[in-house]
């Protein structure tokens, strides 16, 4: 067992990913096989402070590896971003002697996690929870690969009632401050154009293409949008390229919470459960403040300070795909 750690606490927090469930179950599993006594946390920081804690044996994570969503809920605490907020949080644990925490979340709840454990003495390890695959220190976040999935299977029947129609449609997705949903699921599906907020982008470059489009018999369109892009999400590029070009009939549709939800693939269990064990394993050999994740298919730990703070780099390559494919 690890230094002085017999009691570990998870709970999944910020915006909820597939896979959160699958990875609930791993960390639970693997914990108890290593002779922690285990607890969960409702609603995340929200429920660290208000004390809403469960203990968990191994049926509580029975049937849970296909389940979206995340049977502890998640939540946004605005209470855990202030000093008094973490110290009730601390408070909670200490009358409970856990030692340990594992945070299931992205960006937002790993600067949390730091600051706590700098502040209290309390072990934190960090698990990639987010559909955003927006981390440093892994190669994929926990659900990114269903929300893609997720995303081109809607395209595709976009794409039918498009050529149908000879319809040009902006579709936008989710990732506030991050392209890889549209930039990944854009070349999946085909898109004639994808804008996400990592480059610039350019309505009179967009339109250029469209037109190139239209010029060599294309006959219908889609463009991804990603919802962080700087000339605003797909309602607003579709406004601004229509002042521009008229060559179709054009229709937004925002995909929204849909990509959040659903059973996690294959990838994203597999994923969960790797990085679940790796959290436990991490704990027991002393790490902390740190994030499991994978990269080049093994287990990697990055420190919690850098995996939120520090972006992956966009593959420009990608990119270029996309253009040649596009035409
Ligand atoms: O961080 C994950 C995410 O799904 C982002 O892609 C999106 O911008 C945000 O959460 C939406 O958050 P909420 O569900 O709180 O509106």
């Amino acid at each position: 067992m690890g230094v002085n750690i017999y009691k570990v606490a998870v709970l999944t927090s910020g915006g909820d990913s597939p896979g959160m469930n699958a990875c609930i179950r791993a960390v639970v599993r693997s914990g108890i096989h290593y002779g922690f006594e285990m607890w969960g946390v409702v609603r995340g920081y929200d429920g660290l402070i208000k004390g809403d804690f469960k203990k968990m044996d191994l049926r509580s994570v029975s049937n849970i590896i296909n389940r979206g969503g995340t049977i502890l809920k998640s939540a946004r605490s605005e209470e855990f971003r202030t000093e008094a907020g973490m110290e009730k949080a601390f408070q909670q644990l200490k009358e409970r002697s856990i030692d340990a925490l594992v945070v299931i979340g992205g960006d937002g709840s790993f600067k949390g996690a730091y600051h706590f454990s700098e502040k209290y003495d309390i072990a934190v390890m960090g698990l990639p929870g987010t559909i955003d695959n927006d981390l440093y220190g892994t190669d994929f976040t926990i659900g990114y690969d269903t929300a893609t999935n997720t995303v081109v299977e809607c395209i595709d029947k976009i794409r039918d009632t498009a050529d149908a129609h000879n319809r040009l449609f902006f579709i936008e997705v989710m990732g506030r401050d991050a392209g890889y949903i549209a930039l990944n699921a854009g070349i999946a599906a085909g898109c004639e154009d994808i804008l996400i907020p990592e480059t610039k982008t350019s309505i009179d470059d967009l339109v250029k293409n469209l037109k190139k489009g239209r010029a060599n018999r294309k006959t219908s369109g889609l463009v991804i949008v990603s919802e962080g892009d700087e000339e605003g999400g797909a309602y607003e590029v579709a406004r601004k390229v229509k002042e521009q070009f008229d060559g179709y009939e054009m229709k937004v549709t925002v995909l929204g919470h849909i990509q959040r939800g659903g059973s996690p693939s294959c990838f994203d269990r597999v994923l969960a459960s790797r990085l679940g064990v790796a959290a436990i394993e991490g704990l027991r050999n002393g790490e902390s403040r740190m994030m499991a994740g994978l990269i080049n298919n093994k287990v990697v730990y990055t420190p919690l300070t850098q995996a939120s703070k520090m972006h992956s780099e966009m593959d420009d390559d990608l990119f270029r795909i996309s253009k040649i494919l596009s035409i």
